[in-house]
């Protein structure tokens, strides 16, 4: 029986804080740093001699395969085997994919792989692949986003007082009162497609042993993929295994398997050997997933004094036909007060690659026009942005009457944030602040993003030696998780950290919530805690202590006048325990997110319109820190991701041939080094006990959220340019 969470935490053993909390190197950090935290595509130990494997990508947007031709590919130096998409029967999906990844004659989007080819080398598997010719009959696509919105379909709202049929979520009458607002704001926001543009491209190692295959891969959520990889393949889950303990970077695009999985997997059982795939830079755009473009209108209706009372947003977004919309509306029903409510969606058919989860899937893109709106809404008020958002806070659901927010300070972060940035000094008039050659302006934004709890597992073991290993599937996406995980291991045994092992990514190893949603951090420690629980029980139990007065402290179980070294407890053999925690109704009963604030500057060139963001701060309400380090990394992350999503990343689409043109890291730009000051962020300092025993929440994705609105204020601020297209390129500026 899982440990179930629906009663707010009481005191326990985090509470100390002797490990839980300390701002720890991550301990993958000096692998990683090294070069010995291997990457899938880099595991030389696992499976000897491998062949390669080398994905070709459709040239056609859609329409259907006639031929593929393989003879001359056949003939090539190194040339092993080859799997075609017409070999295949089409193939079932996995989970959350949308596109179909191999198998049958059907093109849905650019760039679907339509064949693996294996040599000896990656060289020799590339070069035969460019020998396939192949016989399209393409169709005609629709690729335009705006073109199509025209015909976009209502989604269906999950909740709201007034779901109505319509896909329109209602509270109140927002027409009456928007109607009737003396003071009115209707803009429409443009936000573009985005590229994950992860450090590691998706990798896979296949590798059979009769009828049971091994996937050393690159994966968010093991326990999902394992499943897909299962269902895919038509075998059973047991004879599928998952290992990936080192990921370079995921934002959403590794939450699923993608084609490197599958086509080694086919590869490998073809080749009769191992086989890797990696998907090359170019294959990411194309041939993954990416943040879907959003068109947004936002309209806000206030009194004189600032009160908002109507309050709408509405977004269209594309995506293949059994494709998701970008929930660019979810921050706007909760994060501001106001009676009149409406909130919709629309999703367009588009054949373009398909859409899915970016790091803050719905607030990224929605966030950066709200709070875009919420300043224009400040300025024709004559208010300032930081009271506008104070005075329309809110301590419940505006929703759900009576439903409250487990914890909630939004107002805090604002006030902490102005008081350190200098906000009072800001000149609230645009276009008059110069220092040399620059335009200097200021803006902020609220940031906001949901709570999210998984049930997680994990098994705990004690060895002889007294070291506790720790075994979940949980990953480590570069986010930090082994050494939180390995944190609460030595929090809840009475060990230094350097008596706990941490082991993740085995799909062998206990299903654990995954990383996805920010959920994966409180959700995963939350199982190990849980399991941690037991594993005293044992120690316990093996001591004839009694396990509710035991304290396990500096490497000892005591309790009364006795103290007994922990090591002993597992003197006659390893102690192992597993569980994992459950969450009930709590989460349902109250509304759990995070809050934030971005103050940024940036300097605008009065000649080139070169727009450089020189200061950056970030306050975050997001629970208990369970390592300040990792997770002011997370939040820089999210603050330079955000950075690129307000003034440079685009993928751009070729409306008539349907694919990003820009499939590679010079013409898809990132903010590097070089685009980014010194980032501040402060946490402010709380413990929200309805979220987890660890009473922390999610941080992950909170950094990413409303930053890019931040920076495009400042840069209206600096300039008296409003852009509402994004990214602000500089030919919007001049
Ligand atoms: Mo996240 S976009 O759920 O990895």
């Amino acid at each position: 029986m899982p440990m179930k969470f629906d009663t707010p935490a009481g005191q326990n053993p985090i509470d100390q804080l002797k490990v839980v909390g300390r701002p720890t190197d991550r301990i993958d950090g000096k692998y990683k740093t090294t070069g010995t935290a291997p990457y899938a595509y880099e595991r030389h130990d696992v499976a000897p001699n491998p062949a390669y494997g080398y994905v070709l990508g459709a040239g056609i947007a859609k329409g259907r395969v006639r031929a593929i031709h393989v003879e001359e590919a056949r003939r090539a130096p190194g040339f092993l085997t080859v799997v075609t998409t017409l070999d295949t029967p089409r193939l079932e999906r996995g989970k959350m994919n949308a596109a179909y990844l191999f198998g049958g004659d059907e093109i849905q989007h650019y760039h679907q792989a339509i064949a693996v080819v294996v040599a000896e080398t990656f060289e020799q598997a590339r070069a035969a692949a460019y020998l396939i010719k192949v016989d399209y009959a393409p169709e005609a696509g629709r690729f335009d986003l705006a073109a199509e919105a025209k015909v976009a379909q209502p989604v269906p709202g999950d909740s709201g007082e007034g779901s109505g049929g319509d896909g329109v979520e209602r509270v109140g009458d927002f027409e009456a009162a928007f109607a009737q607002a003396p003071i009115t704001l209707d803009q429409t926001y443009t936000t573009a497609d985005e590229s994950h543009a992860m450090m590691e491209p998706h990798a896979t190692i296949a590798a059979w042993e009769g009828d049971r295959v091994t996937l050393w891969t690159s994966n968010q959520m093991i326990a999902w993929g394992h499943g897909s990889m299962a269902k895919i393949l038509g075998i059973p889950k047991e004879n599928v295994r998952l290992d990936s303990p080192y990921v370079g970077g995921g934002f959403g695009g590794k939450l699923f398997v993608r084609a490197d999985a599958v086509l080694a997997a086919l590869a490998a059982r073809a080749a009769g050997r191992p086989v890797k795939v990696a998907l090359t830079r170019p294959l990411i755009a194309n041939n993954t997933t990416h943040r879907p473009a959003t068109i947004q209108r936002v309209r806000i209706g206030a009194t004189p004094d600032g009160r908002i009372t109507a309050i709408a947003h509405e977004s269209t977004s594309g995506n293949l036909p059994d494709g998701d919309p970008e929930t660019a509306v979810n921050q706007t029903k909760l994060l501001y007060a106001g009676a009149n409510r409406l909130t919709a969606m629309k999703l367009a058919h588009l054949d373009l690659p398909e859409g899915n989860a970016m790091r803050a899937p719905g607030e990224a893109p929605g966030l950066m026009v709200l709070e875009v709106a919420m300043d224009e809404m400040a300025e024709k008020l004559g208010l300032d942005p930081v009271e506008f958002r104070i005075r329309n806070d809110t301590q419940v659901d505006p929703n759900k009457p009576g439903r409250r927010f487990s914890h909630r300070d939004l107002v805090g972060c604002l006030r902490l944030g102005a008081e350190r940035f200098g906000w009072a000094k800001r000149n609230p008039k645009p276009g008059q602040v110069r220092d040399g050659q620059w335009l200097v302006g200021h803006g902020m934004a609220a940031a906001f993003r949901n709570n999210l709890v998984v049930k997680s597992g994990a098994r705990v073991r004690l060895g002889r030696d007294g070291v506790v290993t720790v075994e979940t599937d949980m990953t480590d996406i570069g986010t930090g998780s082994y050494t939180i995980i390995a944190q609460t291991a030595a929090e809840m045994m009475g060990v230094p950290l350097e008596r706990v092992v941490a082991r993740l990514g085995d799909s062998r190893f206990p299903v654990s919530a995954g990383s996805g949603g920010q959920f994966g951090g409180n959700s995963s420690t939350a199982g190990v805690y849980a399991a941690c629980v037991r594993l005293r029980e044992a120690v316990a139990q093996r001591l004839g202590f009694n396990a509710n007065d035991a304290q396990f402290v500096d490497g000892q179980v005591r309790s009364g006048n006795r103290t007994v070294p922990l090591a002993q407890a597992a003197s006659d053999g390893e102690l192992v325990a597993e569980d994992a925690i459950e969450f009930g109704k709590l989460s349902q009963e109250q509304q759990q997110s995070t809050f934030g604030a971005h103050f940024v500057e940036v300097g605008v060139d009065a000649d080139t319109a070169e727009v450089r963001v020189r200061r950056m701060l970030a306050v975050c309400a997001a629970g208990r820190i369970l390592n300040p380090k990792s997770a002011r990394s997370q939040v820089i992350g999210g603050m330079t991701m955000g950075t690129g999503a307000a003034l440079m990343e685009e993928l751009a689409v070729d409306t008539k041939r349907g694919f990003f043109v820009n499939h590679d890291l010079a013409g898809y730009e990132v903010p590097v080094h070089a685009d980014i000051p010194h980032q501040e962020v402060i946490f402010l300092d709380e413990a929200d006990p309805m979220s987890s025993p660890m009473k922390a929440k999610g941080v992950g994705e909170l950094g990413i959220c409303g930053v890019g609105a931040a920076v495009a204020n400042a840069v209206y601020n600096a300039t008296g340019i409003r852009v509402r297209d994004y990214p602000i390129t500089l030919d919007k500026l001049l």
